[in-house]
């Protein structure tokens, strides 16, 4: 049975008494995570790859052995396919740059998704006007799901590129990846996945999948901010020039010219956020305890209960599609209120929700609406949670009525 009220108790900030409905955006941490990099900061704070002193071993060690956490918790083959990043917006923007103005060219087309998150849009619309590509976006159907035939006829202009989210952050729709990368590399497009929603709530085995890139970010999954993951396929990696030069990524400087460093170093130019880095090790580690499976169970069964709570409530529609097909996201509108309103009167009794674009502007023009509330959930989130929700959405009509 999986216990969230002692799950919870690793979360201190709950006892401050807010219900914590915005983990799309950004999750919560529990104890081992802060205490994680608290520890480093505390105990043994020093550079990375770089000094011989003790602490500054452990620290690479430390370091280090997130990479190896992190590529058992998705699969890769090998350590030199995880590239640490500050996010899945990093992550991205580094395959738009190192491997896309080497390889996207002229009249090249490269297919996303109007479900999409505008870090795997815009990143690509940087791409496509310096190089001369066009984009052609995958629309949704009326349950927000891809429109599958569209997918298959873009496809067939075969595209030089293809991106696509695991899950989407604004209506919370699971996308069939598995089938989406098959098609895609059949028809011999490079591929990427964005699994800033996927990685924290679904889990991915990227061997299995088959993604030639997939990206994803540490503080959604209960790790710190400024700790991210860009997984690549070695053969791509190797052939990919660096994203940013700079200190740690090089064999040998000269004044005449420069050789890099191996995988995955080649990519990580800098002093690297060293506690951050280690704290989404503790992350990885706390998920592995958890079990993915039992995290799923946990948010498929408060999705259907807020599903069923919300879809109660006159005046309110739910975008996007049954609770089965969708992760832990609820987005939705009320009648003759603005979301922001709705998310200051619910804030006013400790609510957190989010109101807005989601960075899905796209999305929103396509569903003709400016805004949406969102409600997102994850391993801590309670049913009561849920009802003070509800409370403030009737608090909410009163006030407007
Ligand atoms: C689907 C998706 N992709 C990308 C991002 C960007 O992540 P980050 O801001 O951590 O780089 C987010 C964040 O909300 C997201 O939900």
């Amino acid at each position: 049975m999986y216990d969230v009220a002692a799950v919870r108790k690793d979360f201190p900030i709950f006892e401050t008494g807010i219900a914590y409905l915005d983990s799309a955006n950004t999750s919560q941490r529990p104890r081992q995570v802060t205490s994680a990099v608290l520890d480093y900061w505390e105990r043994y704070n020093s550079n990375i790859h770089r000094a011989a002193y003790k602490i500054a071993e452990e620290a690479t060690d430390r370091y280090e052995a997130t990479r190896e956490k992190v590529r058992a918790f998705i699969n890769a083959a090998s350590t030199k396919e995880i590239i640490n990043t500050r996010g899945t917006t990093e992550a991205i923007n580094l395959v738009a740059y190192a491997w896309g103005r080497a390889n996207v060219r002229a009249g090249d087309l490269i297919v996303l998704t109007i479900l999409d998150h505008h870090s795997n849009i815009v990143p690509w619309q940087i791409l496509a006007e310096a190089n001369g590509a066009r984009i052609e976006y995958v629309d949704i159907d009326e349950r927000g799901e891809l429109r599958q035939d569209q997918f298959r006829e873009l496809l067939e202009q075969q595209p030089r590129l293809v991106a696509f989210s695991q899950v989407s952050n604004a209506l919370g729709t699971i996308n069939p990846v598995d089938d989406m990368v098959k098609r895609a590399k059949a028809a011999g497009a490079t591929v990427l996945v964005d699994g800033a929603q996927g990685a924290p709530h679904q889990g991915v085995d990227v061997r299995a999948l088959g993604c030639d890139f997939y990206a994803f970010s540490g503080h959604k999954m209960l790790g710190p901010t400024g700790a991210g993951i860009l997984y690549g396929r070695r053969e791509l990696l190797e052939q990919m020039d660096p994203f940013m030069g700079g200190g740690d990524m090089i064999k040998t400087v000269r004044v005449e010219g420069t050789t890099y460093h191996d995988l995955p170093w080649k990519f990580e130019a800098g002093t690297q956020a060293i506690g951050e880095v280690i704290g989404l090790g503790a992350a990885v580690d706390y998920i592995g305890e958890l079990g993915m499976e039992n995290i799923r169970e946990h948010e498929t069964e408060i999705t259907e209960y807020a599903y069923e709570a919300l879809s109660d409530i006159e005046g309110l529609t739910v975008y996007g599609p049954p609770p089965s097909r969708r992760a832990g996201v609820i987005s939705f509108a009320l009648d003759g209120i603005h979301p922001h309103d709705l998310a200051t009167i619910a804030d006013r009794d400790q609510v957190c929700l989010r109101a807005g674009h989601h960075c899905a502007m796209p999305l929103m023009t396509r569903l003709g609406v400016p805004a949406t509330a969102r409600a997102s959930f994850y391993v801590y989130t309670q049913k009561d949670e849920v009802d003070r929700l509800v409370g403030s959405i009737k608090e909410a009509q009163r006030i407007f009525k």
